[in-house]
């Protein structure tokens, strides 16, 4: 009987990781679809020689990709950063905790390209799954979050307008920009 009852005990633990590790799984496919699309776009206008545009891109539209995903999956999804432009765009203390990680990791020779956590929390009765994709400078990021010679004088006066306290500035290639995050309540 003994043995019965934690062959079933072991069972059902064993499922209940593989029914979070799906959660996980599922999670990240529809997070990972995200960050691909908003930068094709911000392509585009820069391709077109669009200032502006490629700004509304960022300002307007990527604002609205992640409401429109949020309100899609019922999940909160969006960027967040240590130097934040969008004032709102603050980590709360695990996702702060978590880009200091990617920040170490990377500084530990770790590409950002597919960096990543996940992690099931629980606050009182209430489980969430958290993930948090990291979002690395590109070339094309500079134009308007590089240093002071990458960026063009006009996309300086129009940022500067929209974020009066933009911290978002001074980056190099390679450097982790900020992370995709998603809190998906369970
Ligand atoms: C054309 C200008 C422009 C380019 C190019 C650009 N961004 Fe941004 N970025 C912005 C603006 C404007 C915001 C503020 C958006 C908002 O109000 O939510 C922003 C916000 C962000 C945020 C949200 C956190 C924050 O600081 O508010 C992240 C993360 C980010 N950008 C990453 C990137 C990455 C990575 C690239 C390159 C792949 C990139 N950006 C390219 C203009 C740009």
């Amino acid at each position: 009987m003994k043995k019965f009852i934690a062959a079933t005990l072991a069972l059902t633990a064993f499922h209940a990781l593989a029914n979070d590790a799906a959660l996980i799984e599922e999670t990240k496919k529809t997070a990972l679809a995200i960050p691909p699309k908003l930068l094709q776009m911000v392509q585009e206008e820069i391709n077109k020689g669009s200032h502006d545009g490629a700004i509304a891109a960022c300002n307007d539209k990527a604002p609205k990709m992640a409401a429109a995903a949020s309100q899609n999956t019922g999940w909160a999804i969006r960027r967040v950063s240590l130097k934040n432009r969008n004032p709102k765009a603050v980590p709360d203390a695990w996702e702060q905790a978590v880009l200091e990680d990617f920040d170490r990791r990377r500084a530990a020779g770790e590409s950002p390209a597919n960096m990543e956590k996940a992690e099931i929390v629980t606050e009182g009765d209430k489980r969430t799954l958290r993930y948090m994709k990291a979002l690395p400078t590109q070339a094309l990021c500079l134009n308007c979050h590089g240093t002071e010679d990458k960026i063009d004088a006009k996309v300086k006066a129009r940022l500067t307008e929209l974020y009066p306290n933009d911290k978002a500035t001074g980056y190099s290639e390679g450097q982790i920009r900020g992370a995709l995050t998603v809190k998906r309540p369970l």
